[in-house]
């Protein structure tokens, strides 16, 4: 089915200028990019948005990382967008990730790791009403 996933190029990512060589492997793997901004995430947005790994070790290093500078928030459309931009993402640490992977390509470390995409449908609905209007994503 056509679904919806939510995407941030990080900020080692907009560091390097590699906002369109990331999109164009979002175009060219048929995934259409509804809804894009560039923002730079507060501490409070970016520790809310990753709470879910608050008790984890690298908690308050990838809040620090993910407010490091400037990110651009996306939605994705496509047939199976969740599991497509996982795919084409890639393992979380660059080390693992399978050849012409966003991560291969891109990556600097597992935490600086350039993209990241929603692990689910469920938690992709919730990501996208975080930082999108409905009125912002337009198919
Ligand atoms: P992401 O898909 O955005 O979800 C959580 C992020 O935590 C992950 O990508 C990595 O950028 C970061 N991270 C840092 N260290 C680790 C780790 N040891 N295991 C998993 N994720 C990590």
């Amino acid at each position: 089915a056509i679904e919806r996933t939510f995407s941030i190029i990080k900020p080692d990512a907009t560091r390097r200028n590699l906002t369109g060589a990331i999109n164009a492997v979002f175009e060219k793997n048929g995934l259409k990019i509804v809804a894009q901004k560039r923002l730079w995430m507060s501490r409070a947005q970016a520790k809310e948005f990753y709470k879910v790994h608050a008790e984890r070790p690298f908690y308050n290093d990838l809040v620090d990382f993910m407010v490091s500078g400037p990110v651009v928030v996306q939605v994705l459309e496509g047939e199976g967008a969740v599991a497509k931009n996982r795919d084409l993402m890639g393992a979380t640490n660059p080390a693992n990730a399978a050849e012409g992977t966003i991560r291969k390509l891109f990556a600097e470390s597992i935490e600086a790791n350039s993209v990241h995409g929603s692990d689910s449908p469920e938690n992709a609905a919730v990501e996208i009403a975080y930082f999108f209007a409905g009125t912002e994503i337009v198919g």
